[in-house]
């Protein structure tokens, strides 16, 4: 798969109502990714057909619906002809009506799809492991971003978010945890051992990392670990004194192991706090006992709203922490930045 206009065929022009109008090659792209490679500020959260906030209505033209249940849109949305950008794939020239967001201060790093092999892999935890991945060229995205893994077998792509740093070497390190039942991630963890190929179309998302003076506190649920390392990374590497608060919820003592995840992280300028939901009464825990948005204002020497707030996991704890951040402390909008793991 090539994420580049073909030769042989003509590409499509997708006109925005009222907007800009962009190409794409025919069957390549999703309407999401070419509006977004051409620069165009559509707006999206997962690109999995999961939230809906990529819908649009098509005014002329035809589209291929690539996943028609798509949790992204109801029923009512869907009869009323909704659709989901990041599940539309154009057959003709098509014009379509969106309310485009405003353009980004800082022009963001175009998606492309690449072919990459997996050159390690380690466990972290029982039901969590770190998948390296090699692409061509340089790993370009800014810590926090997601990119979409197509796992082998399984219809549609998953979103993972990076772990480490963006870099010139072409690596990509990814930590996914498996879930019961999950397509997507068994069939990761079933396939991708050292040698293996994968498709990698990135980078994607909005909770990354910005500058700024203020000290940083990021929050990670479960497999929610990998965007925030790579953020708390990311704050390390910069010149300044920034400093970073991190509060990571697991739920059971097995789970401890991703504590050495950190080991490699300056500690005079991170400062790990640690919450289990469901611990196990036979094995010792003098930590925090709750869930992890519990511990987020007790454990700071100052207000809420002196921090810039990362924080990436299940859709109940991103909720939860919204809410305190957004609701009980006012944190100014411009300071709290995440992407739902839908
Ligand atoms: C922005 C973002 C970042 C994420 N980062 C991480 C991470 O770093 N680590 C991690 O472990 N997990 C991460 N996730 C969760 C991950 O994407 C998967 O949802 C999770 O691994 C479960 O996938 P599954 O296939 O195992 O489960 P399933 O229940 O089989 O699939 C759930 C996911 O797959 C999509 N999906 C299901 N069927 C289809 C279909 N037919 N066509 C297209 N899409 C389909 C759904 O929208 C949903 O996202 C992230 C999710 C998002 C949105
Ligand atoms: S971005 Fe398309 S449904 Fe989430």
């Amino acid at each position: 798969m090539s994420g580049e206009t073909s030769a042989s065929a003509p590409p499509l022009r997708i006109q925005v109502e009222g907007g800009p109008a962009f190409e794409m090659a025919e069957g390549e792209d999703t309407l999401l990714r070419a509006a977004l490679r051409a620069g165009v500020p559509w707006p999206y959260e997962c690109s999995v057909g999961g939230c809906g906030a990529c819908r649009y209505e098509l005014v002329e033209g035809e589209v291929v619906t690539l996943w028609p249940e798509a949790p992204g849109l109801s029923e009512r949305e869907r009869r009323r002809g909704k659709r989901l950008a990041c599940q539309s794939r154009p057959l003709q020239d098509c014009r379509v009506r969106v309310r485009l967001e405003a353009p980004p201060e800082e022009a963001p790093i175009p998606p492309r799809p690449l072919q990459a092999t997996v050159v390690g892999r380690r466990s972290i935890t029982p039901d969590m492991d770190e998948f390296v991945l090699q692409a061509p060229g340089s790993a370009l995205f800014l810590p926090g971003q997601y990119a979409l893994l197509h796992p082998p077998g399984v219809v549609g792509a998953r979103a993972y978010s990076m772990a480490n740093l963006p870099n010139a070497e072409g690596r990509w390190h990814f930590i996914v945890r498996r879930v019961p039942g999950g397509a997507g991630s068994q069939a990761l963890f079933a396939a991708l051992h050292p040698g293996a190929s994968v498709l990698l179309d990135g980078p994607y998302g909005h909770g990354h990392l910005r500058a700024g003076e203020r000290d940083v506190v990021c929050v990670a649920g479960g497999s929610g670990l990998g965007p925030m390392l790579s953020v708390a990374r990311g704050v390390l590497a910069e010149a300044g004194p920034r400093r970073v608060h991190f509060f990571l919820g697991l739920r059971q003592q097995a789970e401890l192991g991703v504590l050495r995840e950190f080991e490699g992280l300056d500690p005079a300028r991170v400062q790990v706090h640690t919450a289990l939901s469901a611990p196990d009464p036979g094995q010792p825990w003098a930590g925090h006992r709750g869930f992890v948005h519990e511990m987020i204002a007790p454990a700071l020497p100052a207000p809420l709203d002196q921090y810039d707030h990362y924080f990436a996991g299940p859709p109940p704890m991103v909720e939860a922490v919204q809410q305190l951040l957004m609701v009980q402390h006012r944190v100014p909008f411009g300071q709290v930045h995440f992407d739902r793991f839908v």
